[in-house]
């Protein structure tokens, strides 16, 4: 059966690859420019002291009396900032904060911080700013809207995936085309982007797939205030200031957009899917997880890299586009303890307070370790197999999605990078 699937599947991708074989054309680079007015706005703002940067407020409902949670990232020094909300009659009030020092620091000197502010009784109000003290005068500060105000009633949709944080040239089309299209398959309504920087190619495909209405990017120029490390920790470099293009940071953001649009968030890179094993998708999947396990609001699915491996890569149809194709990973390592550490999670946002990119530090409820055989992280890497080949395993997970799949990506690359 395995054998006859296997078959139809590679005549299938024996049949567009003659296609591509005839219609093979230059990649066309045209530039088109990701707008910040047209796809998002920018989710960093300076405060003007060096040390404070604010993300965005957000109402938090669910401690004993409502307040406001600010997602800011701040220098080690600060230990007082005040929130400063504008009441609707036009005077301002200032609340001491509380600072939350987010636990994955990893020695920066900067790191993500919430700041929780209690709201002022008799102010209503819309906007707020922050500032490190509660008598100077505020009216020259940047305002802020408060966020999820109130929390919208239902979500919109059930699966949002967010991704944090891109940069760099980063050009991987082709694994980027793949990754959204089996996000799709799956069940995503939505998949919020951190977007630093990338290449203009990619910037194509991010810009359709904004146009599409599946894509939310939001602008991260963080190195405009921080000197950023590509290193998860301060030791290996320590002329830089914040860690990983403060990962920790958008995480949280997007967990905290997304909680009341979306009964589900997945958190991953890019260059990972959760894969369900025993179901079709993540509907079915979390279906059967909630009747399993009702309590639990963290799921944490193990990582499984897919490198490069195999003899089939003559058969990529996609040869000319840059970048990974998922398809040809089809070897995965077998299972080891400093892989499942670095497990990825699917999370009911509204119990979660605070996450971090393998954990969620705070939250309301249980966690649960999902087994392989219900769903894995498929994590396909440019790099060969790591530790030889005995600990290789053929695995076919992802090829019960290779003909849509490839229908799909098939489109979205015909339209952007269309071979004359
Ligand atoms: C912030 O840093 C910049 C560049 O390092 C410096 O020119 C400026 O004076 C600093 N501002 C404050 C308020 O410390
Ligand atoms: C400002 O904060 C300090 C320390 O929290 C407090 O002692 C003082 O009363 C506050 N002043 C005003 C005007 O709120
Ligand atoms: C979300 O899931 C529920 C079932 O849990 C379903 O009734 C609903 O249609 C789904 N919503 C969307 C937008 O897919
Ligand atoms: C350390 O980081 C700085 C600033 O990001 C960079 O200019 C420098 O090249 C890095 N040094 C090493 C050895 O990577
Ligand atoms: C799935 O998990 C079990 C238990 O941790 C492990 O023994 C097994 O090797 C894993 N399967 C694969 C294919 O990695
Ligand atoms: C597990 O991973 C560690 C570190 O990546 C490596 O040193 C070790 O050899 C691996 N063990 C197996 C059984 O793959």
């Amino acid at each position: 059966m395995r054998r006859f699937f296997f078959t139809f599947n590679l005549l299938v991708s024996m049949l567009f690859f003659v296609f591509y074989y005839y219609h093979n054309n230059e990649l066309n680079t045209g530039k088109v420019m990701l707008n910040a007015h047209k796809t998002g706005y920018e989710a960093i703002t300076a405060l003007g002291d060096n040390r404070t940067f604010i993300l965005s407020p957000y109402y938090e409902p669910r401690g004993p009396t409502p307040s406001v949670r600010v997602l800011a990232i701040i220098h080690h020094s600060v230990t007082e900032l005040y929130c400063w909300f504008h009441c609707v009659h036009g005077s301002s009030v200032s609340v001491w904060a509380h600072i939350d020092l987010h636990k994955h620091w990893f020695e920066f000197p900067y790191g993500t911080a919430n700041l929780l502010c209690a709201e002022p009784p008799d102010c209503p109000y819309q906007y707020m700013s922050v500032h490190w003290s509660n008598t100077s005068h505020v009216t020259h500060l940047p305002r802020f809207e408060v966020r999820n105000r109130p929390p919208p009633a239902a979500p919109s949709v059930n699966f949002t995936v967010c991704i944090s944080t891109m940069y760099g040239k980063y050009n991987n089309v082709l694994q980027t085309i793949q990754s959204l299209e089996m996000y799709k398959l799956l069940g995503a309504g939505r998949v919020t982007l951190y977007l630093n920087q990338c290449h203009q190619n990619l910037e194509k495909v991010l810009q359709y797939y904004v146009e599409e209405g599946i894509l939310e990017v939001i602008h991260w120029p963080i190195n405009r205030f921080l000197r950023t490390s590509r290193e998860w920790h301060y030791s290996v470099n320590s002329s830089n200031q914040v860690g990983y293009y403060g990962q920790t940071a958008t995480l949280n953001d997007c967990l905290y957009r997304n909680m009341y649009r979306s009964k589900f968030v997945l958190l991953n890179d890019i260059d990972e899917i959760i894969l369900p094993v025993k179901y079709n998708d993540w509907p079915s999947l979390m279906e059967s997880l909630q009747q399993e396990y009702p309590e639990t609001s963290v799921f944490y699915v193990e990582n499984y890299f897919f490198p490069l491996f195999g003899d089939n890569y003559d058969l990529n149809m996609w040869g000319d586009v840059p970048g990974i194709n998922i398809l040809l990973h089809m070897y995965r390592e077998r299972a080891n303890q400093s892989m499942l550490s670095a497990r990825k999670l699917i999370v009911r946002p509204t119990k979660v307070h605070q996450t971090s990119i393998h954990n969620a530090w705070k939250t309301e409820g249980e966690f649960t370790y999902v087994s392989n055989e219900s769903a894995i992280v498929f994590h396909a890497r440019k790099t060969g197999p790591r530790f030889g080949k005995e600990f290789l395993v053929k695995d076919w997970t992802l090829w019960r999605y290779s003909v849509p799949l490839m229908q799909n990506v098939d489109k979205v690359i015909q339209q952007l990078f269309p071979r004359h």
